[in-house]
């Protein structure tokens, strides 16, 4: 547990930045939401060079029409490639556009194995427990698909979209065990709202009622949180006392 939000942002980022120094970030896996933003902010803000680093998106929204600004490809280069000035070659997300959805799925996979899968892939985590766009119920050995979204995660990401009705309920996602190919992940959670599921992926069953809890079963995990997003957890987790509600 970290002090601020900000600092959730500024952890991350140095590890991403340390992957890249040590010359071992030829992939970084990307979340889309509010979550990584300051992420992004911080890794351009260093001025590192990313030649050569792939970026490949957890996720892609089916359903929306070509360009819109909350499409996650439209996101991705907006809020991370223009910034660290990435070859638009080099950026991935998943073609929830493509006519053949299953093909499109099948396609990234390939193109995550041809590249050597993602060295360190940020994660955001929903407030249904979903990593990627992976809902309760997503098995732990899915690959990249189709999948529905979950009521609550609608409404949740209705506020990027003009009018509820216009966020799409369909997705193509990473699956749970095409993101535990990374060789390392980093989760993180800001704010109240996602306390609840941050207890159930830390603390609850390992099952696929919580598709985050996943996390346990991958081999290098970093789970970066603020005192709001961490207040449900037990002490011997944060090995520090719960923070009182503000
Ligand atoms: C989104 C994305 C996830 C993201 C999560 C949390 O819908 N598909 O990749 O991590 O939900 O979003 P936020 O960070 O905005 O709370």
């Amino acid at each position: 547990m970290l002090a601020t939000a900000e600092e959730v942002g500024r952890r991350a980022a140095r590890v991403v930045l340390e992957e890249l120094e040590a010359g071992r970030l030829a992939a970084l896996g990307v979340a889309t939401g509010s979550s990584p933003a300051r992420v992004y902010e911080e890794l351009a803000a260093a001025g590192a060079r990313w030649e050569g680093v792939e970026v490949f998106a957890l996720d892609e929204y089916v359903g929306l029409p070509p360009g819109h600004p909350e499409s996650y490809a439209a996101v991705v280069d907006r809020q991370v490639r223009a910034p660290l000035g990435l070859d638009p070659r080099r950026v991935h997300v998943p073609d929830g556009g493509a006519a053949d959805l299953d093909a499109a799925g099948a396609a990234y996979e390939r193109a995550l194995a041809e590249r050597g899968g993602v060295d360190v892939q940020l994660l955001g985590i929903g407030a249904t427990g979903h990593i990627g766009f992976n809902e309760p119920g997503s098995s732990f050995t899915s690959r990249t698909r189709v999948v529905e979204l979950a009521d609550r995660t609608v409404a949740d990401n209705a506020r990027f979209f003009d009018r509820p009705e216009d966020v799409p309920r369909r997705a193509l996602t990473q699956g749970v065990a095409t993101i535990g190919t990374a060789r390392r992940h980093v989760l993180l959670a800001q704010g109240a709202a996602k306390a609840g599921a941050v207890r159930a992926a830390l603390e609850g069953e390992v099952s696929t009622d919580c598709p985050a809890s996943a996390l346990r079963t991958f081999d290098d995990v970093l789970v970066l949180l603020d005192p709001a997003a961490a207040s449900l957890l037990d002490q011997r987790t944060t090995g520090r006392p719960r923070p009182v509600p503000a």
